[in-house]
């Protein structure tokens, strides 16, 4: 199966939750449930609780990446954080282009392939975010959406640089609303963004990249998602904020 070709990746993606403290005493209880060599687990948390996460998470499984960065290398733009200053904090992965940011921060298709190139020249993992929304859907225009997305997000990145990206699929109408797509609805779109990095970067890079469904992904419905040949792991909102919910989705994508 060319699933094993690639790694699975579950991470939760905590959004503007829990202070540093709360971040110290989640990580804590996760530790035990999480451990596994079958999937990569990751928790993406605000600035101010990557510190403590590190830390709480040192000698464990858990990798620790960031909810954004800026593209700039350094300079005047006040309160932004750049993908130096993480890795050189330790951090792994960064979520670029989330729609919460494309929503509420101005986030564009020409802004996230800017953030993610800057991620990965710094050395980071980009996990670029791609959906669309209920509307779009609606009018029958997924598929160009997606790969309209999905190209210029990846704009001006080799071959070689394609090893350090994920890409997430997250239907926007799906974000917090309890709404999960189904499994065939989710496992379409992700075959469909394989297609279009096939048509990039050729059928080998393709095979080998790592894509994530996100979008109401829970302890209950995580298997069957899981269970497609395209969706390699998830990017889970609210049920990454609770150590058991979170920790059964591992589960599920370690048996997987
Ligand atoms: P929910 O799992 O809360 O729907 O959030 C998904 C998400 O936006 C992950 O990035």
């Amino acid at each position: 199966m060319k699933k094993d070709l690639r790694k699975a990746i579950i991470a939760g993606n905590w959004k503007m939750n829990k202070t540093p403290n709360e971040t110290k005493e989640l990580i804590a209880q996760m530790k035990p449930l999480v451990q596994t060599n079958g999937c990569e687990v990751l928790l993406c948390v605000p600035f101010v609780d990557l510190c403590p996460a590190l830390k709480t998470a040192e000698g464990s499984n858990i990798k620790i990446g960031a909810e954004n960065c800026h593209f700039e290398k350094s300079g005047a733009f006040t309160g932004e954080i750049s993908a130096d200053m993480l890795k050189e904090m330790g951090v792994e992965y960064v979520i670029i282009g989330h729609s919460e940011r494309r929503q509420y921060f101005g986030e564009t298709d020409e802004t996230v392939n800017k953030r993610a190139t800057a991620a990965i020249n710094a050395g980071l993992k980009a996990i670029i975010c791609v959906g669309e929304t209920l509307t779009q859907r609606e009018q029958g225009i997924t598929s160009e959406l997606i790969s309209m997305q999905t190209k210029i997000a990846l704009l001006g990145l080799s071959e070689e640089q394609l090893k350090n990206v994920v890409i997430a699929y997250e239907p926007v109408w799906a974000i917090g609303t309890g709404k999960t797509a189904t499994a065939e609805e989710a496992e379409e779109v992700c075959a469909h963004i394989r297609n279009v990095v096939k048509g990039l970067y050729g059928e080998k890079a393709a095979n080998a990249l790592t894509i994530q469904y996100g979008g109401s992904m829970n302890a209950k419905n995580a298997a069957e998602l899981l269970s497609k040949e395209d969706i390699d792991g998830g990017l889970i909102g609210g049920a990454s904020l609770k150590a058991e919910d979170f920790s059964v989705i591992v589960k599920a994508a370690a048996n997987g």
